[in-house]
This record gives structure tokens, C-alpha cells and sequence, in this order.
């Protein structure tokens, strides 16, 4: 099964994606860690996204598309994947069709996460993230049992350096003008579902669970 869930920043797409893929034994691709781990080491790639992340805009198609390629190329992924922050625009997503069919994969759902404007903003600036294993917490919504320290691993938490109010804010206007027109997209190749995402944690997955079971099974008859 190959899935792809997106939504505005700070939406929970990574909070749902570390329980989805624990539950149908999915690869969890996100772009945003890949590059965030990127510039953590220096490369090349990771430094010339960097330009673009901290201003809160996207990174040029040609270097994500090149990334994302290169990871589904890997034997891994065949079994299922589930694609996070990617594609995110029209060229990205037409881009994901090609190499997929040269993979021989296909997109059998596209969940999509719906929130209000304010509560993302709440949601974001509020976040902390393990600087060891990557695992997200919020300081009120979904605190860790220490302040400051990873439960599971015990690692420092830190504040993601895109989660500015004003950099949140660049992103949230990126999000509506080049990521929500592929929607239609979607919507048009029937594999299309939207979920409200304002709900607590549990209750939100437990939407999208009962919903990937059900494309779980129609994937299997074919
Ligand atoms: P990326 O890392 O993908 O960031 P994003 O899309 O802005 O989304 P976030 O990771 O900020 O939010 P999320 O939806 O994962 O929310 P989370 O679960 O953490 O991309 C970063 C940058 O990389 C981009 O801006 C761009 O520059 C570049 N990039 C990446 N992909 C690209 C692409 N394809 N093309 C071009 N450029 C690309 O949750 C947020 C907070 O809310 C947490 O604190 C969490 O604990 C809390 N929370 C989650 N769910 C709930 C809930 N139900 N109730 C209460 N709190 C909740
Ligand atoms: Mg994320």
C-alpha cells in the first residue's frame, strides 16, 4: 500500500504518520526530516535546501523530486510506503506518477489533514522535537513526561528553526497558493479523502486507520 498524507504545517502529518506506519508496517518518507537531516550533516543538498526552508518556502522541485526518487528506488519501499510532505505541488505530484510507474507502484490513498489557521499556529510554535530520534511533542497538547527530555530515548528536545511566528506564517501562504491547488488532482484520480484534523491525537488516527483498512483490503482483491 502507498499513501500519501498531507496538509497544512503543523497539521500532525508527522504526529499520524509515526502511528500509521507502526500499524500497517509502512516505510515513513518524509521530505521534510530527509532534508532536515541533510543539513544536520552539511551536505550539499542539505545546505542549498537549508536557503529555503528557513524562509519558510519550498524547496525547488528538481532537488526534491531527485531525493524522493532515489528513496523510493530502494528495495524497501516496495512492500508500502507512506509518502509525508510530498508531493506538495501540481509538477511534484505529476512528477511522483512517472516514477512510480517505473517503480511499478501506484498511489492507492491520499490522506489529507484538515485544521484551522489558529490552531496551527498554536500547534507549531509550541512544538518540540527529539534532536536524537526525531519523535514530536507539544508543550501543552502532547507534553513529554520530563520537560525538555524524550521519553523514549531520553535525548534533548529542541524547537524546530522554521517554527518562528513569522516563518509559520510564510508557510501557511506557500501551503495555500502552490500545495492545496494539487487537491483537484487528487480528488480527480478517486483516491482522495479528508480527515479533521482538530480532534485530539488518538481520535484523528482512529479516522484514518478504519480509513486504510478499507483500502487495505480493496488493494489486496485487485
Ligand atoms: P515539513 O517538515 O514537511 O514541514 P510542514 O509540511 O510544514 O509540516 P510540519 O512538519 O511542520 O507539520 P506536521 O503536519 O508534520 O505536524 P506535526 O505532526 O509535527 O517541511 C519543512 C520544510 O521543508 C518546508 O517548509 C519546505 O521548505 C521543505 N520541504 C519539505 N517537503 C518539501 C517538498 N515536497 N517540496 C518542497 N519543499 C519541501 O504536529 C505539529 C505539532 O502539533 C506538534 O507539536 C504535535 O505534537 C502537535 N499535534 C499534532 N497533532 C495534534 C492534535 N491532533 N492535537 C493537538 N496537537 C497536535
Ligand atoms: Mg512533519
Amino acid at each position: 500500500m502507498h499513501v500519501i498524507i498531507m496538509g497544512p504545517p503543523g497539521a500532525g502529518k508527522g504526529t499520524q504518520a509515526e502511528k500509521i506506519v507502526n500499524e500497517f508496517s509502512l516505510v515513513h518518507v518524509s521530505t521534510g526530516d530527509m532534508f532536515r537531516a541533510a543539513i544536520k550533516n552539511e551536505t550539499e543538498m542539505g545546505l542549498k535546501a537549508k536557503e529555503y526552508i528557513d524562509k519558510g518556502e519550498l524547496v525547488p522541485d528538481e532537488i526534491v523530486v531527485g531525493v524522493v526518487k532515489e528513496r523510493l528506488s530502494r528495495p524497501d519501499c516496495q512492500e508500502g510506503v507512506l509518502l509525508d510532505g510530498f508531493p506538495r505541488t501540481l509538477e511534484q505530484a505529476e512528477a511522483l506518477d512517472d516514477v512510480m510507474s517505473e517503480l511499478n507502484m501506484k498511489t492507492d490513498a491520499v490522506i489529507s489533514i484538515d485544521v484551522d489557521e489558529d490552531e496551527l499556529l498554536n500547534r507549531l510554535t509550541g512544538r518540540r522535537v527529539c534532536r536524537n530520534c526525531g519523535t514530536t511533542y507539544h508543550i501543552n497538547f502532547n507534553p513529554p513526561k520530563v520537560r525538555n527530555i524524550c521519553d523514549h530515548c531520553g535525548g534533548e528536545l529542541y524547537q524546530r528553526s522554521d517554527d518562528t511566528v513569522e516563518t509559520v506564517k510564510e508557510r501557511l501562504n506557500v501551503y495555500k497558493k502552490q500545495t492545496l491547488p494539487m487537491i483537484d488532482y487528487y480528488k480527480r484520480g478517486g483516491v482522495f479523502a479528508s480527515i479533521d484534523g482538530s480532534r485530539d491525537i488518538d481520535e484523528v488516527f482512529a479516522d484514518v486507520a478504519s480509513y486504510l483498512r478499507d483500502v487495505q483490503e480493496n488493494t489486496k482483491d485487485k
